[in-house]
């Protein structure tokens, strides 16, 4: 593929987006902008320094602080002041927390410019929610992807067991549709499919078989662009 495609997954948390976004990048040899992480960045820093998600001031602080080095492919890494926290906030809690702060449009106006600098030159997946809707409109191919509420729990859970945590799966459930409510219902930016992505249904499918179906899509799109 010569022609370096923007590609935009958007779907609800649980949805299967990061890993099936991760290993398409990988696969196509693009880079993977995970910019769920950024929000989570946010709401870890903003926890720790006992900042409220009313206070803009500081809230767009942070987001100044806010750091992605994207030379690598793989795994999304994200710096806040430096200071590498993405292994700190892949929690149920900061996920919550980072749906919330991700509602503030002084943090979404923030975190815009960087999303969009990172994707400027193609050859890029970038997961979350508005990526095909507010963040890069124009992009080459959309998807959104999403799944029944019990399937998307099941996966959460089992990934939060898998890593090790405590967990029950009513209470994730519950979680996610508390997520999922926020996601969907704030002023600006909320989740929902752009007019021209491609929607597909994971339940039931495996990682492989969603990574088949997109891979079909984005080469079709590649001859079209003349690649
Ligand atoms: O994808 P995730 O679970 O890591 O995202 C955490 C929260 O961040 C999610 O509940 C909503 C918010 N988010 C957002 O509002 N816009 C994005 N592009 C990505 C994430």
């Amino acid at each position: 593929m010569k022609k370096r495609l923007m590609i935009t997954v958007d779907g609800p948390a649980g949805s299967g987006k990061s890993t099936v976004s991760r290993i398409l990048a990988e696969k196509i040899s693009y880079m993977y902008l995970d910019t769920g992480l950024l929000y989570r960045a946010i709401a870890y820093r903003a926890m720790q320094h006992g900042i409220s998600i009313a206070d803009d001031e500081a809230l767009r602080e942070l987001c100044d602080g806010i750091n992605i080095p994207l030379e690598t492919c793989g795994d999304m890494r994200v710096l806040i002041d430096g200071e590498d926290v993405s292994d700190n906030v892949r929690t149920e809690e900061i996920g919550m927390l980072a749906s919330s702060i991700s509602a503030v449009p002084a943090v979404r106006d923030a975190l815009l410019p960087l999303q969009r600098s990172a994707g400027k030159h193609g050859g890029i997946v970038t997961e979350g929610r508005d990526m095909g809707t507010v963040v890069f409109p124009n992009a080459d191919v959309k998807f959104f992807l999403d799944a029944d509420v019990d399937e998307r729990a099941r996966r959460r859970y089992e990934q939060l067991i898998e890593n090790g945590g405590n967990a029950n799966l009513d209470e994730v459930k519950q979680g996610l549709k508390v997520r999922d409510y926020r996601d969907t219902r704030r002023t600006v930016a909320p989740l929902r499919p752009a007019d021209d992505s491609v929607v597909i249904d994971t339940t039931g499918i495996d990682v492989e078989g969603v990574i088949e179906k997109m891979t079909i899509i984005v080469e079709k799109h590649a001859r079209q662009a003349g690649s």
